[in-house]
Parts: structure tokens; C-alpha cells; sequence
């Protein structure tokens, strides 16, 4: 099902016992964020919250809204995201229809896909107020400071448009944007992103940047802005796809974009080729503070918005906190297409601790020396996977989901020096223990069973287990032992 707007998407959380809504005024400085924290860091990652008087502002505050196993799901418009991953596995598969009883299965899937293009309207929810020049005003807006030690306040789920020089096809990214003042803010597009490219190539012709920056609208399109998609793939494409309807665009007042038309809010402006100003420390996704770097610098020249907007945010910092949750969908939509260039690839894990780009779990079916190490190799060349630090592999037979039972086979099952690939590369440019911001090294762990062609000269061992007769008997006599149920 797709939402029309980021508030339709919250009147459902509501309806589903999903939303808390706070009416006690709490400060967007630092006050939203240790509320938010402490939610975030409940079991299962709590309810999504909004805040309607954030001291000092007259905007609600939504944040939590993605931050569940259930609450992405409706994010995505499915009753769990496994049911997306499936879809998507069932469009990579390529099928030449043979016959007509062939080609009528197919159309269920081309209908599908009919609904992926965006569609331009001439009139916009997200432009009823228009707002130019003087008139910006970014600190009327309740833009939260998370942590004590940022350098202020950062939107932190905006959804940023641009166009790429050359082809001039659309990128859609999330990048953080600290608020300097009345209408500038930082673009922390990092030096692998496409947003960045964009700057490059602009860079070099000499040229300033048009950009806008949209906040709501479906939540489809905030999941695609920080989808890994490859570059040249339209995000709003994407979204279209995951909401099994074409987002509704419309075009910018002030720049050549065109934004979700159901956005709640829209920043226009653009940025300069040579401008940089100090950017940070922010608290950032990995648990620590990044430090201040030289970013591009935003200037905010129109500023578009709903007569009643809602304010969608986020915090990120020391997990778990709700972007894992953005994270397990990217991780487990994309699973299919992985599986398109590595089909020896059972299940991939990549643990909220390790941030998403720092350790990455793997099954394989393995079947040839060497099996594990070509799959780190295809895993390190495969777009934002280049960043993963560690990377495990491990057999079939691994619930690599279950850290306990792939922490025990790791531990168990390598020989460390001859098990080891160290090899050097572009690192996640938030990754303080690396030599150089964007550089460093990575190292991969083959975990499975190693075989004679592998240099094992010996038996290598059964895992220990009970027999099943034992276990069903066991079973039956359970009730009767006076021991408490979790044994069962
Ligand atoms: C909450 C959140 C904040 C993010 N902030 C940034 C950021 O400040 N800079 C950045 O380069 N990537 C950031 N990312 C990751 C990018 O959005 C992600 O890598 C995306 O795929 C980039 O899109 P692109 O490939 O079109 O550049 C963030 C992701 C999330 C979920």
C-alpha cells in the first residue's frame, strides 16, 4: 500500500498502536534526542514518537517513525520486508516467455513495473506556502541538536536532489546538513556518494550546483534516498516500485528539479564549486563523534512547504537506534539483487553493531578451494559493500542472522593465518580507526569447513548434536520433569 504523504504514514502508525504522541513541550535541543534515544534503545526499538510542541516551535516533530521491524515494514507497504526481498527475487529472475500460458504469468509482473515511473503534476501540497529570499528562515524550523558535542543542528533525514552534469539523470541520496545560519547549511555528501560526483563534475566546468532537498512525503522515497542503488538508477523510480505507484512529482520554483509533490517541506538553492566551511562534529551513526571536516556549503534561496507540515527527523548514534532498522531492510531488499552477481550467496548478515559497513556475515554453498575467498573478492567490488571492513564466510549451514552461532563457528572454525585475506581499499569515510579518511585496509575470514584441496590434511569434525530419537523423547518426558518450559 503507498502512503500519499509522510502524515498519512504517521495517522496509520497511530491507528496501529504504533505512535506516541508527546504534547509535553520538549526542547529540539539535545531534549527530543535523549527521549528519542531512550526509545530507539527499547526492545525491538519502540514506538515512533511526535512530538507536537517541541519547545520554542510551532512544527511537530515525528522521529522513530522507521524504527521497527514492523514500522519499515509499513514503511514499505508489507506486511514484513522478506515480502518485498521475495518480489524482487521473483523480478531478477530472468524468464523468456515460451508460450502464451508463459506470457499471461508474466503480466502480473509488467503491471508491476508499469507503475514504476514518476509522473509530473503542475500543483503541489509540499508548495502551499512559498517562501523566498529574506523570507528563509532555517532556525524558525525545530532542526534538532542530538548530541552535547555537535557543532548545532542537523537535518538529518533529508532526501537531496540532484542532477548529474553530464547526463542530467537524477540522484537521490540522504546527507546531513548542518545548519549554520538563517539560510546556509553544510552538504555532507561523503566523497564515494553520488551527490558528491555531481559536485565534482560541476566543479571542474566551473559551475555552482542546483539542489533541492525534500523532507516526507511516502516513506518509500526516504528508503530509496538511502538505497545503494547504482549510480544513473533513478531513486524515484525505485520508490515508485515500492509503493506499486508512481510518485508524483513536481517541479521546483527556483531551480531545475523536480521534488515529490507530497513532501511536507522543500529547500531549493545550490551550491558553489569552491565554497567549504567546517562541518561538524556530529554524532554520528557509528556511535562516535566524527570531527569537523571542510564540506560544501547549501545556500537555502526558497524554502516551499504544506501549510501544516510535520518536521520528519532522526538520530543516529551508538546502536541500536532506528536506522539499523533502515539498515536490516537495505540489507535484506537488496539480498536478491547480490545474489544476481554472487548465486553462491545463501544469506548475508550485516550486525546493527558493526554499523552496516563495518562486518558483514555470509553463508555460501560452497563448492570449489578458494570458494569463500572469491566471495569476499565479489562482495568488496559490489557498490557500498566496497566498504565493509570484515567479512565472514561461512557454510550453508550457518544461521549466520543467529551472532551466537556464527561467533562460535568463527572462533572454532579458523586457522587464522591460512583462513585470512587482508587487502586494502575505500573505507566508509565515518571509519576513525582507518589510516586515512575513505582509505584503509579490510580483512575477510574463511569460516567454513576446509577441504583436502585446501591444504586440510585431516578429518575435520562433526558439530555436536543429539540424536532426534533421543531429543523427541526427551521432548515427551519434559512436562513431567519439573523443569521450567524453556527447556522445551
Ligand atoms: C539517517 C541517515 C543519514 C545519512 N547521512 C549521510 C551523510 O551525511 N552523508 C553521506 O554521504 N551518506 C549518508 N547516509 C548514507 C547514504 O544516504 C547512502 O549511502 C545512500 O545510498 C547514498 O546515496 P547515493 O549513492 O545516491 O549517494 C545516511 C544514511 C542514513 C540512513
Amino acid at each position: 500500500m503507498a502512503y500519499q504523504d509522510f502524515q498519512a504514514f504517521l495517522r496509520d502508525l497511530e491507528a496501529h498502536g504504533e505512535l506516541v504522541r508527546i504534547s509535553a513541550p520538549v526542547s529540539p535541543y539535545l531534549e527530543i534526542a535523549e527521549v528519542a534515544d531512550r526509545v530507539m534503545k527499547s526492545p525491538g526499538g519502540g514506538k515512533a514518537l511526535l512530538f507536537e510542541q517541541p519547545a520554542g516551535y510551532g512544527m511537530p516533530v515525528a522521529i522513530n517513525t522507521m524504527g521497527s521491524r514492523r514500522r519499515i515494514s509499513m514503511a514499505l507497504g508489507v506486511g514484513d520486508i522478506e515480502d518485498l526481498a521475495a518480489e524482487i527475487a521473483d523480478l531478477a529472475k530472468p524468464e523468456i516467455p515460451t508460450g502464451w500460458r508463459e506470457r499471461l504469468r508474466l503480466l502480473p509482473k509488467l503491471q508491476r513495473l508499469a507503475a514504476v515511473p514518476p509522473r509530473t503534476v503542475s500543483s503541489a501540497p509540499c508548495q502551499e506556502v512559498v517562501l523566498q529570499g529574506p523570507d528563509v528562515d532555517l532556525t524558525r524550523l525545530p532542526i534538532l541538536t542530538c548530541w552535547p558535542q555537535d557543532g548545532g543542528p542537523f537535518v538529518t533525514l533529508p532526501l537531496v536532489f540532484t542532477h548529474d552534469p553530464a547526463t542530467g539523470k537524477r540522484n537521490v541520496g540522504m546527507y546531513r546538513m548542518q545548519v549554520y545560519d538563517r539560510h546556509t547549511t553544510g552538504m555532507h555528501w561523503q566523497l564515494h556518494k553520488s551527490g558528491a560526483e555531481h559536485h565534482r563534475q560541476s566543479r571542474q566546468a566551473g559551475r555552482r550546483i542546483e539542489i533541492a532537498v525534500a523532507l516526507g512525503g511516502d516513506p518509500a522515497c526516504t528508503f530509496a534516498a538511502i538505497a545503494p542503488l547504482p549510480p544513473g538508477i533513478d531513486e524515484m523510480l525505485f520508490a515508485g516500485f515500492v509503493r506499486r505507484k508512481p510518485v508524483e512529482m513536481v517541479r521546483c520554483k527556483s531551480v531545475d528539479l523536480s521534488v515529490p509533490a507530497e513532501a511536507e517541506m522543500v529547500l531549493e538553492g545550490y551550491v558553489d564549486p569552491d565554497e567549504t566551511r567546517p562541518e561538524g562534529p556530529f554524532g554520528d551513526h557509528t556511535g562516535f563523534y566524527t570531527p569537523i571536516e571542510d564540506y560544501p556549503v547549501f545556500h537555502v534561496t526558497t524554502l516551499t512547504r504544506r501549510r501544516s507540515p510535520v518536521y520528519p527527523a532522526t538520530i543516529v548514534g551508538r546502536p541500536p537506534m532506528e536506522d539499523g532498522w533502515m539498515g536490516k531492510a537495505v540489507e535484506r531488499v537488496f539480498l536478491p539483487l547480490i545474489k544476481l552477481v554472487a548465486p553462491d550467496i545463501v544469506d548475508m548478515h550485516l550486525p546493527v553493531h558493526g554499523c552496516f559497513h563495518n562486518v558483514a556475515l555470509v553463508s555460501i554453498r560452497k563448492r570449489y578451494p578458494g570458494h569463500a575467498f572469491k566471495v569476499m573478492n565479489t562482495l568488496w567490488g559490489l557498490g557500498q559493500l566496497m566498504f565493509t571492513k570484515v567479512i565472514l564466510v561461512f557454510d550453508d549451514d550457518v544461521d549466520v542472522q543467529n551472532l551466537d552461532e556464527a561467533l562460535w563457528r568463527f572462533a572454532n572454525n579458523i586457522d587464522p593465518e591460512r583462513d585470512m585475506q587482508v587487502t586494502r581499499g575505500p573505507i566508509d569515510v565515518l571509519d576513525h580507526a582507518s589510516r586515512q579518511v575513505g582509505y584503509g585496509s579490510k580483512i575477510g575470514f574463511d569460516c567454513t569447513r576446509k577441504l583436502a584441496a585446501e591444504g586440510y590434511g585431516r578429518v575435520w569434525p562433526e558439530a555436536i548434536a543429539m540424536s532426534a530419537e533421543v531429543r523427541s523423547r526427551i521432548d515427551d518426558l519434559w512436562p513431567s520433569l519439573g523443569l521450567d518450559a524453556g527447556g522445551r
